[in-house]
């Protein structure tokens, strides 16, 4: 069985999703700590409600200082991370100890709309302003660029008529919550057992 850490820096709808997915699947994981670089990320409060631990580092601890976020991983257990809708990248040291076994989470079809700075709405508004026709959410495995480590899922959704920003931010929520506990269980099963 898997401890899973979630990464999370803003309102945790996702990690929402995936502590109620867990606490209602106990034999395909347990959450065991939401981490978050935001001491006042929404997500922290989610996680007390599901009496789940928290840790919260600064990006400058995170990027100089990973040994002491890695430390912490391994006292807990860990053995499998998500994150959802994590906002830093995540630093080299702690994608080699979790190869294979850290997933994310991007609100839009890979390989377009992805990388440095496409997070939140601006992904979707660019989708809007290139008038695509479709969008969706890529789950990937995670390397040291952001976006870029292998597809694990991918599904999408219409655009229709007087879409905005918020509209289609909307409906790639409900198919990120719909999605992405599952798809974590099944990488779990796979890669831990
Ligand atoms: C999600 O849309 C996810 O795709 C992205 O960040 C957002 C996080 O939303 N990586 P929430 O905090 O889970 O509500």
């Amino acid at each position: 069985m898997s401890n899973i850490a979630i990464f999370a820096s803003g309102s945790g709808s996702n990690a929402e999703q995936i502590m109620t997915y867990f606490s209602e699947h106990p034999q395909r994981g347990r959450v065991v700590a939401l981490l978050s670089n935001k001491s006042d990320a929404y997500a922290l409060e989610r996680a007390k409600k599901w009496g789940v631990e928290s840790y919260v580092f600064s990006a400058k601890e995170l990027r100089e200082s990973p040994e002491v976020v890695l430390n912490y991983l391994s006292s807990k257990g860990v053995d499998f991370i998500v994150l959802a809708g994590f906002m830093l990248l995540v630093p080299t040291a702690l994608v080699r100890q979790y190869e294979g076994r850290i997933v994310n989470i991007h609100p839009a079809l890979l390989p377009k709309y992805g990388g440095k700075g496409m997070y939140g709405d601006r992904v979707h508004s660019a989708v809007i302003a290139a008038g695509e026709e479709l969008s969706g959410i890529t789950i990937h495995y995670v390397n040291e660029c952001y976006d870029e480590g292998a597809y694990i899922f991918q599904a999408s959704v219409a655009i229709t008529q007087g879409d905005t920003a918020e509209s289609l931010a909307e409906k790639i929520h409900a198919l990120e919550h719909k999605h992405y506990p599952e798809v974590i269980a099944r990488v779990i099963g796979e890669v831990i057992g």
